[in-house]
């Protein structure tokens, strides 16, 4: 079977956690500050925060913008649950914003359009490694969370996401465009607020007392993190290659491949195909021919709350289907994935 996605662990990655275990420093240390440094310098913000999640991180990003019971905070349909779980945590009230039917990301109008006086931050998920159109965000006059947990390196106008909002979040979940096996960041221009998590990590020896957590990252991880960050603008190369190959390779096939909106530079965290009809055949027939595909969002969070309204949200999700991406992708296996593309198609 062709997995639908696989880290990429080299040598240099194990070696260095390596080197961390034989150190017997294991826990948050050097290495964490090391690679909150390399993270920050690499999206081009002040500094970055190290948690142990993609969630941990949107959790203490709410807590820090002063967001808690009765608030509002603005997030899109088309979406994993984990940014609805974090806005659960500090018992906010989500609202869900339909995407744009192109980009298949939130935009500015959309998100105005269910803005109310109670809404304290929007989370903008940067979806499948493409980049949000950041315009008209600011103007809404509301704290933009940014969320690059599967979009760390892309770029809009020649910028990297993550440094458009007045947080960011990344997660390196292990199958991520760059991985810590699990663990995440909070980046900000705003010391205050990475301060703010510093503290609210760790638990330990603290006065005042107050509610903290546990959400801090070990240095096997930031070790690891540290190597594969090196490795990024390779990784986003590599995802670039296997992008094309597709786009050359399946551009006859009635299918409609991923949007190239004008400024943006993705990392194709998911090359999506919207077939036009619901994908669940799609799936069962790539699974004959030993290829794993899915649906790139689980379920939209509206239909979580049976609510409805939300119809591109609807459309896309129903059509869309994620085929294998990954810099470890082989020449014979990404061959192996598009033939399979095509037989499922034309049969
Ligand atoms: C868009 C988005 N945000 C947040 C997260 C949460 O990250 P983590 O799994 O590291 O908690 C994910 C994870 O898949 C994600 O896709």
């Amino acid at each position: 079977m062709i997995p639908h996605s696989r880290p990429t662990i080299s040598q240099e990655d194990i070696k260095a956690v390596c080197d961390v275990l034989e150190s017997g420093a294991i826990a948050q240390g050097e290495a964490v500050k090391e690679f909150e440094g390399s993270v920050a310098s690499f999206v081009g913000v002040k500094g970055g925060s190290a948690v142990n999640s993609g969630t941990s991180a949107l959790h203490l990003a709410l807590v820090a913008l002063g967001v808690k019971a009765g608030d509002e905070v603005i997030l899109p349909g088309y979406l994993c649950v984990a940014p609805l779980n974090a806005v659960r945590y500090v018992g906010a009230t989500p609202v869900f914003s339909d995407i744009n039917p192109g980009t298949g990301n939130i935009d500015a109008e959309r998100t105005k359009a269910v803005a109310s006086e109670k809404t304290k931050a929007i989370i903008v998920p940067h979806m499948l490694g493409q980049p949000v159109r950041m315009e008209g965000f600011r103007e809404l006059g509301i704290p933009v969370i940014e969320d690059c947990a599967q979009s760390i390196g892309a770029r809009y106008k020649g910028q990297c996401v993550g440094s458009f909002g007045d947080v960011a979040i990344c997660s390196f979940y292990a199958t991520k465009v760059i991985t810590t096996g699990e663990g995440g960041m909070v980046l900000s221009d705003n010391e205050e607020v990475l301060e703010t998590i510093r503290d609210l990590r760790d638990y330990d020896e603290k006065t005042p007392y107050m509610t903290r957590f546990n959400y801090k990252m070990t240095d096997m991880q930031a070790a690891l993190g540290i190597t594969q960050i090196r490795r990024l603008p390779d990784f986003i190369a590599k995802r670039s290659q296997i992008a094309d190959f597709y786009n050359h390779v399946l551009a006859d096939l009635p299918v409609r491949l991923p949007f190239k909106a004008t400024g943006c530079e993705p990392v194709f965290y998911r090359y999506v195909l919207r077939i036009g009809s619901d994908v669940e055949d799609f799936i069962k027939s790539m699974a004959e021919f030993n290829v794993v595909c899915r649906r790139p969002v689980y379920r939209p969070l509206h239909q979580l709350f049976d609510q409805t309204g939300l119809k591109n949200t609807d459309l896309i999700w129903n059509d869309s289907v994620s085929i294998p991406i990954y810099p470890m992708l082989t020449d014979q296996e990404k061959e192996q994935v598009a033939l399979s593309v095509k037989k499922t198609l034309c049969k």
